[in-house]
């Protein structure tokens, strides 16, 4: 038995050394001290031996056992490092590798334009306020003093849900909406951008555009009011060296009413083309608020007078950006759009 015990080491330390996987070990674990398992076995037949054997026997079977364990669990260890570590190579992760660049967004070049528009007027203490783009026949022409045969009204140019709703043809009802609300408090003050729709579509129209309102009602608001507060605005957004120039026209919600122009920012005023020789480009509609309109809308013309204004986002952006095709601004071609995406807030 002792040669046995002997060989068996001998046999336990060679398969231990030789075992070059998790799995092989945990087999010869199995084989050598598992119910079945060698080592175990022999120390079954300890009790086939005589008294005076038993003990050292006994001993030397426990020796062998308790290397076996050793041996086993050591080399365990090892191994299961060894693995551990190739994982880890496996799963490495290039840090250094440069990174996918991910395309982020800007904004559109109308809301850009649109937000600068509002940085100015709120700099000259205006409320930025919202009106709905579905509107009542009501806000958009009756309390805007449009008569009932106006040709705006028509079928043709505009659009129509029923006799009573329609997409606003422009921003202007936000005046007689937000007067109503202010229930005849001073100062009215606010501008008010949004989308505005008409039945066109050629090579300078499309059916939706941007406008924004402007709106000023108080105490003795004059017609110097308005051409100062259009100066102070063409001159921060077109630059400091701008005049501005007022045309007798004619609104039916504003009296009396001018177009507005300014001296051309491509030429200073000699004339070239984009002023078509005239030193001058028309940038937007405005006028003095018209008594019936103020009177429609709770406010008494007697009491109080207003000045108010709208202009075309569109229009703005394409003389600011000397953009010559409206539609590039709807078509959302990227390579367009991302031209603007420099100097962005
Ligand atoms: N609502 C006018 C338009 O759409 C613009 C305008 C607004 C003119 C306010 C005068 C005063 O053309």
């Amino acid at each position: 038995m002792k040669e046995q015990l002997e060989a068996l080491e001998k046999r336990v330390r060679r398969a231990v050394e030789e075992a070059d996987a998790v799995e092989k070990l945990a087999e010869l674990k199995i084989g050598f001290l598992g119910k079945k398992g060698e080592i175990t076995q022999l120390s079954r037949l300890m009790g086939s031996l005589s008294a005076e054997e038993r003990p050292a026997m006994g001993q030397m079977v426990n020796q062998v056992k308790q290397q076996a364990e050793a041996l086993i669990e050591e080399k365990m260890a090892y191994l299961q490092q060894q693995a551990q570590q190739l994982r880890l190579r496996a799963e490495r992760i290039d840090i250094t590798l440069p990174g996918r660049p991910v395309n982020t967004g800007a904004r559109h070049i109308i809301t850009s334009v649109q937000q600068q528009i509002e940085d100015i007027f709120i700099g000259l203490g205006y409320q930025v306020v919202e009106g709905p783009q579905v509107e009542t026949d009501y806000y958009n022409f009756e309390a805007m003093n449009i008569p009932r045969d106006h040709p705006a009204r028509d079928m043709q140019d505009s659009f129509y849900f029923s006799p009573q709703m329609l997409l606003r043809t422009h921003t202007s009802p936000v005046q007689a909406r937000i007067m109503e609300k202010m229930q005849g408090k001073l100062p009215v003050k606010i501008i008010s951008p949004g989308a505005v729709y008409r039945r066109d579509e050629d090579a300078t129209h499309t059916p939706m555009f941007h406008q924004v309102e402007a709106l000023l009602v108080d105490e003795r608001v004059t017609f110097a009011d308005l051409s100062g507060t259009l100066l102070a605005f063409a001159r921060q957004m077109f630059g400091e060296e701008r005049q501005i120039r007022m045309r007798p026209s004619y609104f039916p919600f504003t009296e009396p009413s001018a177009e507005v122009d300014i001296s051309c920012f491509a030429c200073g005023g000699e004339g070239c083309r984009l002023c078509k020789g005239s030193g001058w480009i028309e940038i937007l509609g405005s006028g003095m608020v018209h008594p019936r309109v103020l009177e429609m809308s709770g406010y008494d013309p007697k009491h109080c007078s207003g000045f108010a204004f709208g202009m075309g986002i569109e229009r703005i952006a394409m003389l600011k950006y000397g953009i010559n095709d409206l539609r590039l601004l709807f078509d959302n071609d990227v390579r367009f759009l991302s031209s603007f995406w420099g100097g962005q807030k």
